[in-house]
C-alpha cells in the first residue's frame, strides 16, 4: 500500500509525464512549421514515449489500490526562435523529469517501500537514455550550425560511407584465420558474397 507521501509524488509524476507528452507534441508542429520533417517525426514519437511512461505509472499507482489523478497541465510553448532553442528546452525538461524520478527514488527509499523502489528502476534507466539521447542531439545541432562543423559532419558521413566505422574489418576474423591485412581491409571485399579461393 503507498504511503500518502509517495501516491502524492508518484501522481504529480503522471502530471509531468502528460506534461511532457504535451510539449514534445506541440514542438513537432512547430518543427513541421520549419519544414524539418523527420525532426518533428522524432518529437511526435517521443510524445507517444511520454505517454507510455504516464500510463505505466498511472496503471502501478491503481494496481496498489490508490488512484491514479491526472492534474491539469500547463499549455505549451507554440514558438521557438531556433531549432538549438527548442532542443534546449527539450533538454530540460528531461533533466527536470530526471531530477522528480530521482526525488521519488528517494522517497520510495526512505519509507523502505521496496515495491514502489522496484518499479521505478525502470524511470532510472530511462532517464539516463532520454538525457544522453537529448544532450547529444542538441550538441549536434550546435555543431552543424557552424560552418567548420558542416565540415566535420560531411567527413564523418564520408567515415560512415566509406564502412571503416565498423569493426568487422578489424576484429572480425582475427585469431581465427591468421593475420592477413588484404583479406581485411574493405577495398578487397568480394561484394558478390562469394569468397576468393
Ligand atoms: Fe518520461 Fe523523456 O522521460
Amino acid at each position: 500500500m503507498l504511503s500518502t507521501t509517495l501516491l502524492e509524488k508518484l501522481n504529480r509524476q503522471v502530471t509531468l509525464e502528460a506534461e511532457a507528452s504535451s510539449n514534445y507534441l506541440q514542438m513537432s508542429a512547430w518543427l513541421l512549421s520549419q519544414s524539418l520533417d523527420n525532426t518533428a517525426l522524432f518529437f511526435r514519437h517521443h510524445a507517444q514515449e511520454e505517454r507510455h511512461h504516464m500510463l505505466r505509472l498511472f496503471d502501478y499507482i491503481n494496481e496498489t489500490g490508490a488512484t491514479a489523478r491526472i492534474a491539469a497541465i500547463p499549455e505549451p510553448d507554440t514558438e521557438y526562435d531556433t531549432l538549438i532553442s527548442l532542443m534546449e528546452c527539450a533538454c530540460r525538461e528531461e533533466e527536470r523529469l530526471t531530477t522528480h524520478i530521482n526525488e521519488l527514488v528517494n522517497a520510495a527509499l526512505e519509507e523502505k517501500d521496496f515495491s514502489t523502489f522496484q518499479f521505478l528502476q525502470w524511470y532510472v534507466a530511462e532517464q539516463h537514455e532520454e538525457e544522453h539521447l537529448f544532450s547529444s542531439l542538441l550538441h549536434k545541432a550546435r555543431i552543424i550550425n557552424t560552418l567548420d562543423g558542416r565540415a566535420l559532419f560531411r567527413f564523418d558521413e564520408e567515415v560512415r560511407k566509406s564502412g571503416l566505422h565498423t569493426p568487422r574489418h578489424h576484429h572480425e576474423h582475427e585469431g581465427s584465420e591468421g593475420h592477413d591485412p588484404h583479406r581485411h581491409h574493405p577495398c578487397h571485399e568480394d561484394h558478390t558474397g562469394h569468397h576468393s579461393r
